[in-house]
């Protein structure tokens, strides 16, 4: 270290084409790109180094890593994008799964109109990356974070979801406090049971506190279905949302008798998208996982009984063989800290016949017994994570590749997982 404390090199990690466009990597610039520059320190760094290099071949990117496949993740993102065109319903995509501004622009720049969150300190984050038009679509308790809500209304478009009255009034008191003004949709339990007040009566009194508040307007009605997403048979899906739409019928009269109306109508993932898009009742998406497709959503059947392939899978975890003292097994450097496994083991992607299995801390097992050909110590292994969202939340980088599959895979952007760890 030298007297004047540690030494920097820039590493650049983003430019930005003016007017959209992918970021691209630092030698790629060209006139009026706007590049941001992380100043890394050459010894002892205090936080880690992204995995990779703009520019490198994949085979060189440590792991493990959190690799998005450009290619794939790009026809993701159109994919939904025309889709809602198509229907002419709004897409207010979830944040909680990518984390990342970088990836909320880019939903933006497809016609989004704006993100959702679940945590405040998400808001937070995509609001300084310059989202303008943030839902919570979630419960807000605690003085705390409500005071930072209320501050970030000043900021941005921000809306939050309420399912109790003595909440409406902290939101209340919060906004009032910070001179901002608060969007409130009021929740119903359209029959995930978790949060969300009784459809009907009970919902258009919550919106009546709502509406009756000086700082808050009744936005509309949160009516997202969780626990229908990974039904796996497309028909019950079907049936859970037809249910879910009753509910929404059911409040919407409610609010007229009281002289209401709800103009958004907003919910769904990227189990039923297509169902609260086709009801004529909901006119706003939040699917989010669409955009990587984890393992999970992929036993999810279609109306055919097809697999259900809508997206493609564009998010990996790279991993290394760091040992294969048997024939019948390896071992991985990916193992719990590096995804999640709430959802299912990881899938070997293109390796036919290994099975991921037994992971520990920093250790996953491959059991090749069934495999032609078994990959040797130092090879490198695709994953396709079980669970998208959680598996994002362990990793500090996105390494984008461009031509993954292909012989000229290659290194295109590091993005940060910004929202990593934002959870209050
Ligand atoms: C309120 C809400 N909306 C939307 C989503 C997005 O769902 P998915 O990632 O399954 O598309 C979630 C996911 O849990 C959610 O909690």
């Amino acid at each position: 270290m030298s007297e004047e404390g540690p030494r920097k090199r820039p590493f650049w990690y983003f430019v930005g084409r003016p007017g959209g466009g992918n970021g691209a990597a630092g030698p790629c610039l060209a006139g009026g790109d706007v590049a941001m520059v992380l100043l890394l320190p050459e010894e002892k760094p205090m936080s880690p180094q992204p995995p990779a290099a703009p520019g490198m071949p994949l085979v060189d990117v440590d792991t493990p890593a959190l690799i998005v496949d450009l290619d794939a993740f790009e026809r993701n993102l159109r994919g939904m994008a025309d889709f809602a065109a198509q229907a002419g319903v709004r897409l207010r995509p979830h944040a909680k799964t990518h984390k990342s501004p970088e990836v909320a622009r880019r939903q933006i720049a497809l016609g989004a109109v704006g993100v959702c969150c679940q945590k405040v300190a998400e808001a937070e984050i995509m609001v300084a990356g310059g989202i303008k038009d943030v839902l919570v679509s979630n419960e807000v308790a605690g003085a705390r974070k409500l005071a930072r809500l209320a501050a970030l209304a000043g900021r941005a478009k921000i809306g939050v979801c309420v399912d109790a009255a003595d909440n409406v009034e902290e939101i209340e008191r919060a906004a009032a406090d910070a001179g901002t003004r608060l969007g409130v949709m009021v929740e119903i339990d359209v029959g995930g049971r978790r949060c969300g007040v009784a459809p009907g009566p009970a919902a258009a009194a919550l919106a009546e506190r709502v509406a009756a508040s000086r700082h808050l307007s009744f936005a509309g009605l949160q009516a997202y279905y969780g626990s229908a997403q990974h039904v796996r048979e497309a028909n019950e899906r079907a049936q859970h949302i037809a249910r879910a739409v009753a509910h929404v019928d059911a409040t919407l009269a409610a609010l007229k008798a009281v002289g209401l109306e709800a103009t958004v109508i907003s919910g769904a993932g990227t189990g039923t998208y297509e169902h609260e898009a086709a009801s004529g009742v909901y006119n706003e998406l939040q699917a989010g996982s669409y955009i990587f497709m984890d393992a999970d959503y992929a036993r999810n059947k279609r109306a055919d009984g097809g697999p259900f392939d809508r997206f493609e899978h564009a998010l990996f975890i790279y991993a290394s063989i760091m040992s294969a003292t048997v024939p019948e097994r390896r071992v991985l450097d990916a193992g719990l800290k590096a995804v999640a496994i709430d959802s299912g083991m990881p899938m070997p992607w293109q390796l036919p016949g290994a099975v991921y299995l037994r992971p520990s801390d920093e250790h996953g097992n491959l059991d090749v017994a069934a495999c032609p050909r078994a990959p040797a110590r130092g090879e490198k292994v695709l994953l396709v994570p079980g669970h998208c969202d959680p598996t994002v939340n362990l990793h500090d980088w996105y390494v984008g590749v461009r031509g993954l599959g292909g012989a000229e895979a290659r290194v295109e952007s590091l993005w940060p997982v910004a929202a990593r760890g934002a959870l209050f």
